[in-house]
């Protein structure tokens, strides 16, 4: 990276990208809820909502930036002056409020869903941007499916909104079709051809089509993006947009590396992450990164084996760190004996080596017959044998 002390700001858009996909709808209370938990979580910015889309979005947009305070609330607007307006209105009380518009870039956009040549795309983006700027001081504009659009047309209709006064410029990979090389490759690029691109923050929008959004969205801050949109838990169209939890503790992890940092209190992760689920009913899968139940935890015998030599064996971060009380050995077909007897000590069993054995094979009969061998289980099974010192 160019600046090794890079300062990345998290844009969540769980409230709006996130909310507007299947499953994952919330009423005005929840959104209010699920706000001042982003605002806890120390995300830079988050958008609230789309009100022009309806009327509940209106109202809690409206509570959001009445109340929430410690991050910039924003809001989506298509280049129509009726969204533009009624953005800032219900943005109305918000300490740092931030009005995002947006216009699709690419060819086929252009023809097939706005049916609008280069020029008029322009012209509204400009059109947009101005309006927006008379009403608020921080304009975000998107040039949306940006990475399907000619890079020398979105070079220059950033510029356009960069001259309009817009203070930051996304730039969304919106069907999640890009590669972490060329998407790397368009911010250099962009940053290199879109005039008086120092008076903007370029940021990136990935979407998960094909399971790159995190990937993508790192090859970005690369490229020279200082801001990332994304989600908790990734929710979002389709199969959603760039997880922040993975894309924070990536930049965490790996900070030698991306010589990046962000403002996240990262041991709010989990619990963010839970509470999103528990609003919208949507599970976190299992092994998910960093958030699911299978993060931090073990079940054969040689990782469990070498997580009680040294925990960086098999975790590269500690659970602590992201929410989690501590890493889980799961007991189970795969576990080993030295595994079972941390266990049993943990409740309070000291076992000799004889009783050691016999529980440890009346263990592996049972785990045989279950999925997972619970405490309770571990606990009958000595109690019920000869087996304790
Ligand atoms: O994916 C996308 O292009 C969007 C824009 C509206 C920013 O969500
Ligand atoms: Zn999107």
């Amino acid at each position: 990276m160019n600046d090794p002390a890079a300062r990345v700001r998290i844009f969540d858009t769980s409230l709006r990208d996130g909310e507007q996909s299947p499953g994952c709808s919330m009423t005005a209370a929840q959104k209010l809820r699920f706000a001042h938990a982003l605002a806890e979580l120390g995300v830079d910015a988050l958008e609230a909502g789309f009100p022009a889309s309806s009327d509940a979005d209106r109202d809690a947009v409206r509570a959001i930036a009445r109340e929430v305070r410690g991050s910039t609330v924003v809001t989506l607007a298509r280049c129509h002056e009726g969204d533009i307006d009624a953005c800032a209105s219900a943005l109305e009380g918000a300490a740092h409020p931030r009005i995002h518009v947006f216009i699709s870039t690419s060819p086929l956009h252009r023809e097939h869903k706005l049916g609008l040549s280069r020029e008029q795309v322009l012209e509204r983006a400009i059109m947009g941007v101005t309006r927006a700027r008379r009403l608020v001081d921080d304009v975000e504009f998107s040039a949306e499916d940006a990475l399907r659009t000619e890079p020398e047309f979105l070079a220059e209709i950033c510029s356009a909104a960069i001259a309009a006064g817009a203070t930051t410029l996304n730039i969304p990979d919106t069907v999640g079709y890009t590669t972490p090389s060329e998407i790397r490759a368009l911010f250099e690029y962009l940053r290199a051809h879109v005039r008086d691109a120092e008076k903007a923050v370029f940021s990136a929008h990935c979407h998960n089509d094909l399971g790159l959004a995190v990937a993508n969205s790192l090859a970005a801050i690369e490229g020279g993006a200082r801001q990332v949109e994304c989600t908790i838990n990734g929710i979002g169209e389709r199969a959603g947009n760039c997880a922040l939890e993975e894309l924070v503790m990536a930049l965490r992890v790996r900070s030698h590396y991306y010589g990046a940092h962000t403002r996240i209190d990262s041991r709010r992760l989990v619990p963010t992450s839970r509470l999103l689920s528990r609003i919208t009913g949507m599970a976190v899968q299992r092994n998910k990164a960093v958030v699911g139940q299978n993060a931090f935890a073990h079940e054969s015998g040689i990782h469990q084996h070498g997580m009680l030599k040294h925990r960086g064996t098999y975790e590269i971060m500690r659970p602590e760190d992201v929410g989690w009380s501590q890493s889980q050995m799961v007991m189970g077909r795969h576990s080993g004996r030295a595994a079972l007897a941390d266990r049993l000590q943990a409740l309070g069993f000291q076992l000799e080596e004889a009783s050691l054995n016999r529980t440890f094979a009346a263990f592996k009969a049972l785990a045989e017959k279950k999925r997972e061998v619970f405490d309770a289980d571990l606990e009958a099974l000595v109690l019920g044998s000869d087996a304790v010192a």
